[in-house]
């Protein structure tokens, strides 16, 4: 089983930090599982305009084909102007709407403010429920007080959920193995 771990943003260093944990924790409970991260950092990004595929840069193409390829998902996000970063909506704008598809999916955030947590509940996962992902019940939101100065994690109660969302995500994935991805309806 293939994981994508997205880090969803083009600048900052936290939610890389945060991604790189969870990839132990997931490793920890499931040793077999392959965790690859997908920095959104690393690709040349185009305005997505609905053309078809093959008409985007091969940074593009590869994003959508490493989405296609995963089994599941980690999805990272920083809080930018009470939202998710334009890039990383750009991306799922990019991914046909089947890509993640009764896949699993769980999410870990950072942002400034303690609020924004919310930010999560009404924005991005409205957007994985548009793609009928199984997104896990408990995500994770960091602020930056829960980092030192090398963005290490040092909140013990962020680690205690960080460990609970991994060790339910990786249920989420073998459930998600028995979930067959094709479907009765056209939608
Ligand atoms: C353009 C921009 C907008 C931001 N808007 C918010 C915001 O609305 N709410 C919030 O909590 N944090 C906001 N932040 C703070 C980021 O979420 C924060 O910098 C990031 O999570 C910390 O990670 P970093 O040190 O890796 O940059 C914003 C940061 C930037 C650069």
């Amino acid at each position: 089983m293939k994981v994508l771990l997205v880090d969803g943003t083009i600048v900052g260093r936290k939610t890389g930090a945060i991604l790189e944990q969870v990839k132990m924790y997931i490793q920890e409970f499931q040793p077999e599982m392959e965790l690859v991260i997908l920095s959104l950092a690393d690709y040349e990004h185009q305005f997505v305009d609905g053309r078809p595929l093959g008409e985007y840069n091969e940074s593009m193409q590869e994003i959508a084909r490493r989405f296609n390829d995963a089994d599941g998902y980690i999805i990272a996000t920083p809080i930018f102007q009470g939202s998710i970063p334009g890039v990383l909506k750009n991306t799922f704008d990019l991914l046909h709407p089947r890509t993640m598809r009764y896949k699993p999916v769980s999410i870990v955030a950072n942002g400034g403010t303690y609020q924004h947590h919310l930010v999560i509940e009404n924005q991005l996962k409205p957007i994985l429920d548009y793609f009928r992902s199984l997104v896990t019940p408990n995500y994770v939101y960091t602020h930056t007080s829960h980092f030192d100065a090398d963005n290490n994690i040092i909140n013990e109660d962020v680690h205690d959920r960080l460990r609970e969302l991994a060790r339910v995500f990786v249920q989420y994935a073998e459930m998600s193995k028995h979930l067959s991805k094709e479907t009765l309806d056209n939608h």
